[in-house]
């Protein structure tokens, strides 16, 4: 690991509630882009320190927040109630006021950061001598951010809150980011002379930049052209903005690597899906959770894929769901189908419309092409399951298995009752109710004879005539 990775440590603030997000769920677990908002701000940490040097700073729904990171191997402080970002990393300095180098503190709830934007800060800091220095960005529509007040030399003076700037100050466009790197010493030293804001009574972190300046410190700003990557979510209207432009990322780095997306700004693809080259994505489609799929396939418009695997030439028509699933090379599944979990769909197998699969294995080249309910069961090789099938695999207690030998034909509209096994090469005959095992090379028949009366027509009409109604009107 370099001395530079050694030197750095990161605080990520992540103990508010997010009143204006009117939620009952702390903000930094609302989700954009497939991941909760806190999870994007510690994947971005991790190009500037190591997780074992990366503290989070939990306190509303702490537990939940802990759950979602401790895999991650990042730290935790919790902040003791919420008063304020400047009181949030007010928490950390018992645990880190011996850290020497540099102390990087962002957002949890900026989840478009790159990592090349903190890296960039943590060079600018190491080389400017400066006591602190902050990303600033100039905004259109700077309402809701802190305004940036900076001196004749280009350095910060102080951060004016939106809450509590004058008419003046709000219409500063440059704007504080929330993403800071501080020489650790210094801020430990000074961070004890933040005083409580007298509207808000919150300590704010923005303080920081007034203190040190008094003290004869220098704050730098490190101003970024493109804000999208700064955006701070507060409101659910800004987490719409952050879940397009990470969906957005995320197509444009497949269409890079060779997929080609139809209308993208349709699709939702979360960020560990892997899609090979020359598979087409359909507009409306939704690759989700650990979805991997393989070459030359196409994904039809309006499909949702949650943790599916698709190998090779692989066909998932339109309104089709599939769900903790395997479908092998060649095989062709929808439009209108559903694989529920643990289903396998085998190379060249066919799965039509008004399917419905649940811990089914269809072996290669079987065919269930419509109206069908297959579950609990193991489908032979070339199989086929007719128009309406039904496998009764509940008994209202317990679930049961259905084996289907290969090349077996099952008659449409049959009814298959669990347990049972149908032989290799065997037939039911459309309409079945099938209970007991059929064995190999079979025809099985479960259903009531035909009955054919010819002329019963006439002969009902002439037996009106003679018996006239009885009715008194
Ligand atoms: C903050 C900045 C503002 C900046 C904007 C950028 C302050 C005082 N203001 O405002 O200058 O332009 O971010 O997005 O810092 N948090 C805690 N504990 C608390 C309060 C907040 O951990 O007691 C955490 C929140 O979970 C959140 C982050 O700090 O992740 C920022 O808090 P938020 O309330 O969103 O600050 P802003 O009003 O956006
Ligand atoms: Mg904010």
């Amino acid at each position: 690991m370099s001395d530079r990775l050694m030197n750095m440590t990161v605080v990520i603030l992540a103990a508010g509630l997010g009143t204006r997000m009117r939620s009952k769920r702390a903000k930094v677990l609302h989700r954009a882009g497939g991941l909760t908002l806190v999870e994007h701000v510690v994947a971005a940490a991790a190009a500037v320190a190591p997780a074992d040097r990366t503290i989070v700073v939990t306190g509303h729904q702490a537990d939940e927040v802990e759950a979602v990171l401790a895999p991650l191997g990042v730290g935790f402080v919790r902040q003791v109630g919420q008063k304020g970002t400047g009181h949030a990393l007010a928490s950390c300095r018992e645990r880190l006021q011996k850290s020497d180098g540099l102390l990087m503190v962002l957002y949890g709830d900026t989840p478009l950061l790159s990592p090349v934007t903190l890296q960039k800060l943590r060079d600018l800091q190491s080389t400017s001598g400066a006591a602190a220095t902050l990303i600033t960005t100039t905004l259109a529509n700077p309402s809701g951010y802190g305004r940036v007040i900076i001196n004749d030399k280009g350095d910060v003076t102080a951060i004016v809150e939106d809450k509590i700037a004058t008419p003046q100050q709000k219409a500063i466009q440059v704007i504080n980011s929330g993403i800071y790197c501080f020489q650790a010493p210094l801020l430990w030293k000074h961070i004890t002379e933040l005083v409580p804001n007298a509207v808000s009574g919150e300590l704010y972190l923005t303080d920081m930049c007034e203190i040190l300046t008094r003290h004869g410190h220098r704050v730098g700003a490190l101003h970024i052209d493109d804000p999208d990557e700064l955006l701070g979510i507060n409101t659910r209207i800004e987490l719409a903005d952050a879940d397009r432009v990470l969906r957005e990322r995320k197509c444009r780095e497949l269409m890079l690597d060779g997929v080609t997306i139809e209308r993208p700004e349709t699709v939702t693809i979360d960020p560990h899906v892997r899609v090979g080259v020359d598979t087409v994505v359909e507009p409306f489609a939704r690759l989700l959770g650990m979805t991997e799929i393989g070459e030359e396939c196409r994904v039809g418009a309006g499909a949702i894929l949650e943790s599916a695997v698709l190998e090779d030439r692989v066909v998932v028509g339109p309104y089709t769901l599939v769900a903790n699933s395997r479908i092998e090379t060649g095989a062709q599944v929808g439009p209108f189908a559903r694989l529920r979990p643990d289903s396998h769909v085998g190379p060249d197998a066919h799965v039509g419309n008004f399917v419905e699969l649940k811990k089914t294995h269809l072996g290669r080249g079987a065919k269930s092409q419509h109206l069908a309910y297959i579950g609990d069961s193991e489908i032979g090789a070339g199989a086929n399951i007719g128009a309406g099938t039904i496998f009764c695999n509940y008994d209202g207690e317990k679930k049961h298995r259905t084996s289907i030998g290969e090349r077996a034909f099952i008659g449409s509209n049959s009814t298959l009752v669990a347990p049972i096994e149908i032989g290799a090469d065997s037939y039911v005959g459309a309409g079945s109710v099938i209970t007991d095992a059929v064995p190999p090379e079979a025809l099985a028949l479960g259903r009531g004879r035909q009955v054919v009366k010819p002329g019963w027509v006439k002969g009902r009409k002439k037996a009106a005539v003679k018996e006239p109604s009885t009715s008194s009107s």
